[in-house]
């Protein structure tokens, strides 16, 4: 059954369709919405050396294996841990799992910023000092930001179903760019405004005395969700490519790109915002209230139009990223369960659906109902950023270096002997030795430092039993 699939396994285009789908997974809203608001909240430059830390030690390591695995197995999450070791599915399940939490808010945010694309022509930028109250009043509110949110899904669902070359590749080939350049317009217009050079401290003056166990958490839960890694979706997307593609050149351009896109998006944020004399801490609103600002300072049509650029190239980053995250869960269904693509999208994304209107009205009407402590956005959010993906890779990790040949990966990794990777050594000792340590470290003391510590002990819960009930899957 396995060897059949993997015959007819659907493959990329070309290498440049796979670098926009790989890439259009890892940036998204991970880098452009959440990046600037974790480092206002953990203060600024400390956070970003950090974090640029935990790319350059975990994250370019774990890319690498992830791809490696998926392509060696040409299979997706499940599959990839089941065929190579049964007692190891429960590690793809956990992936699955995670990609179902993530889309349990991740759509609500798209669909904020797909409402913002009307909102910059509706009146938004003709009041500046009203742009915060806005926001709050609209995420807050039971009915609106359910429509934008269910509109965004449904573009999901069109696409995954449609399939991985045509629908997933021509997406992230167009609107990438686009995105990468507005950026550096933005960024131009951010850094020129009178008391921008605060922001500019705040971002390469690192304050180390802000620094504690969460913080590091915090970084390094970042740098997963912002890669996309430590749920199988790059083991998902690497098990479609081609086997003459170089992985280790692969790795490093998605991750360059993933990285430059989240300092971009903190260069043109936090400039503005000390000009504004905003507060950095503000939490999830950070884009949605410090870009229309920029905006709306430059005036009229022109400001207007610039704002429905930006949020809908935001649109299109978001929708490559959750595309992937859907494309895991379906991708499980069509491998393992033998399930049509079509039916498989369907039915997961009415599951995650039902989740997103959960989170949708926690920030409103539902306030006052917390599960362990937290609103369902919350609950979501820290599930999956502050424990499932980081244990996620570290069980990757475990598994492709004490349970896969290291020859075997010796030979994937550079297509037998074709491709030439000095630093083959220098990364096995990583996944094999130094990132399961550094990870467990990290984890502990973020978790021991964490003010909602019921929640994660539900998390590592949920991984202990999805460990026991994997034999059923
Ligand atoms: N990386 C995406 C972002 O930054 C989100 C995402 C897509 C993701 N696929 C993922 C996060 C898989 C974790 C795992 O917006």
């Amino acid at each position: 059954m396995q060897q059949v699939e993997k015959k007819q396994r659907e493959n990329w285009g070309s290498r440049f369709g796979f670098i926009m789908a790989a890439a259009g997974s890892a940036v998204g809203l991970g880098n452009i919405w959440r990046f600037p608001y974790l480092t206002g909240m953990n203060g600024g430059g400390a956070f970003i050396v950090i974090y640029l830390g935990c790319i350059l030690f975990v994250g370019l390591s774990i890319m690498l294996a992830e791809f490696t695995v998926g392509r060696k197995t040409g299979l997706a999450t499940v599959g990839a841990y089941k065929s190579q070791n049964r007692n190891w599915t429960f590690a793809g399940a956990l992936g699955v799992l995670s990609g179902f939490f993530i889309m349990g808010f991740y759509p609500v945010v798209g669909g904020w910023s797909l409402a913002y694309v009307f909102k910059s022509v509706t009146g938004l930028l003709a009041a500046p000092e009203a742009i915060g109250d806005t926001f709050v009043a609209f995420i807050g509110a039971p009915v609106e930001p359910l429509v934008w949110m269910v509109i965004y899904l449904a573009v999901n669902i069109f696409i995954v179903a449609k399939g991985v070359a045509g629908g997933i590749e021509a997406a992230g080939k167009v609107l990438m760019p686009t995105l990468f350049v507005l950026l550096i317009f933005i960024i131009f217009r951010s850094v020129s405004l009178p008391g921008a050079s605060a922001g500019l401290n705040f971002l390469f003056k690192p304050d180390w005395s802000v620094v504690t166990g969460q913080t590091f958490l915090a970084a390094l839960g970042q740098a997963f969700f912002s890669l996309s890694l430590g749920m199988g979706c790059m083991i998902t997307y690497g098990s479609y490519l081609n086997k003459k593609e170089n992985l280790p050149s692969n790795a490093l351009t998605v991750v360059s790109m993933d990285t430059a896109v989240a300092l971009m998006a903190g260069l043109a944020i936090f400039p503005a915002l000390f000009a504004f004399g905003l507060e950095p801490t503000q939490g999830p609103g950070l884009v949605f209230v410090v870009v229309p600002q920029i905006f709306a300072h430059m005036g009229g049509g022109i400001g207007m139009l610039f704002s429905v650029i930006f949020f809908v190239a935001l649109t299109v980053a978001a929708l490559t990223s959750s595309v992937s995250l859907l494309e895991v869960v379906v991708a499980y269904l069509i491998d393992e369960k033998g399930v049509a693509r079509r039916t498989a999208t369907y039915v997961a994304s009415a599951v995650m659906c039902v989740m997103c209107i959960l989170s949708s009205l926690s920030m409103g009407v539902m306030s006052g109902f917390t599960v362990l402590g937290v609103g369902f956005f919350d609950f979501f959010d820290i599930l999956t950023d502050k424990i499932f993906l980081a244990i996620g890779g570290m069980l990757l990790a475990i598994f492709a270096g004490w349970f896969m040949d290291k020859e075997e990966l010796k030979a994937e990794v550079t297509n037998n002997g074709e491709v030439s990777f000095g630093l083959f050594e220098a990364w096995y000792a990583m996944i094999k030795y130094v990132i399961p340590v550094l990870i467990a470290i990290v984890a502990y003391s973020g978790i021991t430092a964490i003010e909602q510590k019921s929640l994660m002990i539900f998390g590592l819960l949920v991984i202990v039993v999805s460990a026991i009930f994997s034999k059923k899957l």
